[in-house]
């Protein structure tokens, strides 16, 4: 396929799945918000309860503002359970992992949380395809780590027909709603297994894994080192790694050691931009990085 080709395709299975779901095809924030809003009062609060969690969690100064303004009762009465509630969950070592099985225990919500997502991989997929093919063989194995609703996998199992892509998600919840994504759209291609990637490991060696927005709540210089080995170890010789996580901070010079460690070689670094309704529909930008396993 060429780059037009692979871009139509692409925009052809993101909008089958907005179809399938009934989601706008690029949800605007207000859009979003209005899928938010059809939510069941006390599912939408939990929700809410989340987002703030998750913000909450990688700042420590602002979870010790609200921790005092609760002490001193300077919060409005109707927001202090909620807050306190956030506050919780913000201090939970699995908090992540309870918010995707949260966003995954019900089917509106799985909208809401695909609805969120969908602009970004329309900007995202056709620039990281098209760098991925840009060298090498057409690849046999993929593996997609995180497949969440299978949005990617499914994606890339259909601009590389001759691949089988395996999509391994830890929570079982979305291992399911990928499943049926896959069956819906007719995809053959692909198969999705329950696991976690820190136990996982293939059948035999893979000439892609796709490991996007993983691991995106934790610091890189805990991860990258095992993130990097592990993909050493799952990649045949000549694969490759492409890796996108939201991270807060410049990892360049990280990447580059803990990849000389690891014995992979950057091939590519690929500056990307997205939209996130989520998040007031801003601009986010940050590095992929695409990896090889040289030797
Ligand atoms: C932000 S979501 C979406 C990621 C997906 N690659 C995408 O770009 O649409 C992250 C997903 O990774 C899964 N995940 C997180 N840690 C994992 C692990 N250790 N093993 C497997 N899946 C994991 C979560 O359950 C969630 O579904």
């Amino acid at each position: 396929m060429n780059k037009a080709t692979q871009t139509a395709a692409i925009d052809k299975t993101l909008a089958e799945i907005c179809r399938e779901f009934r989601l706008p095809a690029v949800a605007s924030e207000a859009q979003w918000q209005r899928l938010l809003e059809c939510l069941p009062v006390a599912v939408r609060r939990r929700f809410e309860c989340y987002s703030l969690a998750l913000s909450l969690s990688g700042d420590p100064f602002e979870r010790r503002r609200l921790q005092e303004a609760l002490a001193e009762r300077t919060v409005p009465p109707g927001a202090a359970h909620m807050l306190e509630e956030a506050l919780r969950l913000a201090a939970a070592p699995d908090l992540e992992a309870r918010f995707y099985r949260f966003l995954g225990s019900d089917p509106q919500l799985v909208a809401v949380g695909l609805a969120g997502r969908m602009r970004l991989y329309r900007e995202l997929l056709p620039s990281l395809v098209a760098a991925v093919t840009q060298s090498g063989s057409p690849p046999r194995r993929i593996l997609d780590v995180g497949s969440f609703a299978g949005v990617v996998t499914v994606t890339i199992a259909r601009v590389f027909p001759q691949a089988h892509v395996i999509g391994i998600e830890r929570d079982v919840r979305w291992v399911e709603v990928a499943r049926d994504l896959a069956r819906r759209l007719a995809v053959g291609n692909v198969r999705f297994e329950p696991a976690d990637c820190w136990a996982y490991n293939p059948e035999c060696s893979v000439d892609q894994i796709w490991w996007l927005f993983v691991t995106s709540g934790q610091a890189p210089e805990d991860l990258l080192g095992a993130i990097l080995s592990r993909a050493r170890s799952w990649l045949r010789v000549g694969g490759r790694l492409i890796l996108l996580e939201r991270w807060q901070q410049d990892v360049d010079l990280l990447i580059r050691s803990a990849a000389r460690v690891a014995g992979l070689a950057i091939g590519d670094v690929l500056p990307v931009r997205w939209h996130c309704p989520a998040e007031g529909d801003q601009l986010q930008r940050t590095n992929a990085y695409l990896l090889d396993r040289v030797s």
